[in-house]
């Protein structure tokens, strides 16, 4: 955060602390800060592996005086999750250049050539404290400062140039001694925004963009390992295509007292401002003296377009999130909590979009694009975990209504197979958080090659939300647990209303269509109904909970319930669990099965249930006593086994209904094993990095 108000040293350690828990939620595994010290620039850290109240209680047991006040203050913030060295101290954020902090930074992403980067900015003498990519950022930035010719160079320009120097993906904030009170951000490929909050109302509310001249966007080419000897400063061109910066006024004219707060997530701000700002890949942004200015670095795929043929304003939007969403309530977690939220949010995707009296579906993220689509060639789903089982559990009844071939990708494999994509297929994007780094390259992918991108995503303003053609929102609230619950049943809507919409000109669908919508109007009922069966899902929890395995087994449209009710007992009970498809079984699972391998067999009724019979015959004939997720009323079932009944829908619905029980067992599976139910060891909520 950056301020241009007195603030004392408390309130500013409280904003970052605040901050950070806030966004405990992304999942990580050590947090840090880096504030003003009592000297202009000289820079205060503190930090501490594992949560932000270990940090908290860090602070509050030190010296320092919390009382100082500033009138302006850079400061920064950062929780870690480790992909360079391990959890540490020292390799906690924020990071240092030197000894002295000429230059500290934090960073979300990975530096992919940060490795050569070390290797030549140790040829040249600069050490090294940490393991991370990140560090040698911080020493490149203090090397081309120590270097350049022009003493004056602006603390923009110096991060442009570091910025040329990298490949991978990032977020960054920079703080320097050299640059008091001012503060730069840039992003590549990780979320970042700006909230901006003053006591008057904005003149503007847009910023403008000043495009870098495509000169300066060359690359330093001698930087590299191979030609270390060679290495020379690079300069930066001046020339700016495009000045129009402006720095915030309020209405009468006059500048204004004014915080800034950079974030990878809104959640991380709300409670100061909802006037955000997203920054886009390549935007560098410089904040100091309560003005804001936005400069972007050239593209490759910008090619010879002018700036003004390429958007130069950033608009500040208001967000719509509010506190009390992202509060656990009443619950004793935040995963509970989004479990109990389900029979609301499956109506809020459906709000203002399914007429029940009319049965009709209406998307108006997608209205224009409807004919495009009905004339694709195939639907290509690309998704990773959850978001990708909820598009296992809705393609058939796609490919039923619509009659187009759908295929269903994971995204990190999607681009390891370089999948042929072509310019008359329609490539479909789930996401919750819209910011899984594999599944926006998957996207970048896709427009390349010049398909329709449609994104359905819960988080609006997200990466993907913004750079897919159109979509659906889910509208399923924030999300904070990192194991998905109610964004898998409230994509699983989305994607039946847009199967649903798609097929409307088809008469021979409509008695099987005017089915799925009664199916849908009676949802909300259904699972509150299941949420009752809390105590005995509990109950079930404590008589597996002490087996190393558990397996799923089910077919047709509840094979993506197995897979997902395993994602999530493996995920926040470490528990081993993994999902079958009853017709394989035969094929290798059957030398699972014994007396002390808990089995959960869906036997909900649909055409596949004489097939399923067979498979729970299979393997009670080898002495597994399986329990059955079946129907209430079904009297097929055998006495004596164990049962969890849910309400029967229709055939393409069951599936939703099914995996509440299932996130309830594996909630009560979490506790009985002491683990933390919302940020599971080793797991992050949004995985931003490849
Ligand atoms: C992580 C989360 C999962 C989520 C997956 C995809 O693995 O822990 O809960 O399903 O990312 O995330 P997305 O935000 O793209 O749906």
């Amino acid at each position: 955060c950056s301020f241009l108000k007195e603030k004392r040293r408390q309130e500013v350690l409280e904003v970052l602390c605040a901050g950070l828990a806030r966004q405990e939620y992304r999942g990580y595994d050590s947090a840090g800060l880096c504030i003003d010290g009592d000297k202009p620039g000289q820079p205060l850290y503190f930090k501490e592996v594992g949560k932000v109240a270990g940090l908290r209680k860090k602070i509050a047991s030190s010296s320092v005086d919390v009382e100082k006040t500033f009138v302006s203050q850079v400061s920064i913030a950062h929780t870690r999750w480790a992909t360079h060295g391990p959890p540490s101290e020292i390799n906690c954020h924020p990071v240092r250049s030197d000894p002295q902090s000429n230059f500290v930074i934090v960073h979300n992403g990975i530096v992919t050539n940060s490795a050569e980067l070390r290797l030549v900015l140790q040829k040249r003498g600069y050490k090294f404290e940490t393991e991370t990519d990140t560090e040698a950022v911080a020493i490149l930035t203090k090397y081309i400062y120590d270097t350049h010719s022009d003493k004056n160079i602006t603390f923009t320009d110096l991060v442009k140039a570091v910025l040329k120097e990298l490949e991978g993906s990032f977020a960054f904030v920079f703080k320097s001694l050299h640059y008091p009170n001012e503060v730069v951000t840039a992003r590549r490929g990780s979320p970042l925004l700006i909230g901006v909050k003053t006591d008057k109302k904005l003149k503007v509310d847009f910023v403008d963009v000043e495009f870098a001249g495509q000169d300066s966007d060359k690359r330093v080419d001698t930087l590299s390992p191979t030609s270390p000897t060679m290495l020379s400063v690079p300069t930066v061109n001046p020339k700016v295509l495009r000045t129009q910066s402006r720095a915030f006024m309020s209405e009468d004219g006059l500048p204004q007292p004014i915080e800034f707060f950079i974030a990878s997530d809104a959640a991380a701000i709300v409670e100061h401002t909802k006037r955000v700002l997203y920054l886009e890949d390549d935007d560098i942004a410089h904040i100091a003296e309560g003005e804001l200015h936005i400069h972007r670095l050239r593209r490759k795929e910008d090619g010879d377009q002018s700036p003004s043929q390429i958007a130069t304003t950033r608009s500040i939007e208001t967000l719509e999130l509010e506190i009390a969403a992202i509060m656990k309530g009443k619950f004793d977690t935040f995963m509970q909590k989004e479990i109990y939220e389900q029979p609301e949010s499956v109506v809020n995707t459906m709000r203002g979009r399914v007429n029940f009296d009319e049965n009709k579906i209406t998307l108006g993220g997608l209205r224009a694009y409807l004919p495009i689509i009905r004339r694709g060639r195939r639907i290509v789903f690309i998704a990773c975990g959850t978001s990708y089982h909820s598009c296992i559990a809705t393609r058939a009844i796609f490919e039923e209504l619509t009659e187009i071939p759908v295929s269903v990708e994971l995204a990190s494999d999607f681009l390891d197979r370089k999948t042929p994509i072509f310019r008359d297929d329609i490539c479909v994007f789930l996401s919750q958080s819209g910011e899984t780094a594999d599944t926006i390259l998957a996207l970048r992918y896709c427009l390349e090659r010049g398909a329709l991108c449609v994104g359905v995503i819960n988080t609006v303003g997200s990466t993907l939300s913004r750079e897919t053609h159109c979509g659906i929102h889910i509208n399923a609230g924030p999300e904070v647990g990192v194991a998905s619950t109610k964004a898998y049943t409230s994509q699983y809507v989305a994607l039946l209303m847009m199967a649903l919409q798609l097929s409307e000109d088809r008469i021979s669908f409509t008695e099987r269509r005017n089915q799925i919508i009664a199916g849908l109007h009676a949802l909300p009922a259904q699972i509150k109904k299941i949420l009752e069966l809390d105590s005995t899902l509990q109950q079930l929890a404590a008589t597996v909970s002490d087996n190393k395995s558990l397996l799923l087994m089910g077919r047709g449209y509840q094979y993506a319930t197995c897979l997902e009710g395993a994602l999530k007992i493996k995920e926040i009970s470490y528990m081993h669990s993994e999902g079958i498809l009853a017709g394989e079984l035969k094929h290798g699972p059957l030398a699972l099965i014994d007396e002390n391998m808990p089995v959960i067999i869906i036997m909900t009724q649909d055409s596949l249930y004489p097939k399923v019979q067979s498979a729970f015959a299979q393997i009670t004939a080898r002495k597994a006593q399986p329990i059955v997720l079946c129907n209430e009323g079904d009297e097929g079932i055998p006495s004596g086994a164990k049962t969890i009944r849910v309400p029967k829908t229709v055939d393409c619905l069951q599936g939703l209904l099914n995996i509440i029980p299932l996130q309830l067992l594996s909630y009560h599976l979490a506790v009985k094993n002491g683990c933390d139910v919302d940020f599971p060891r080793n797991l992050a909520k949004s995985v931003t990095v490849e």
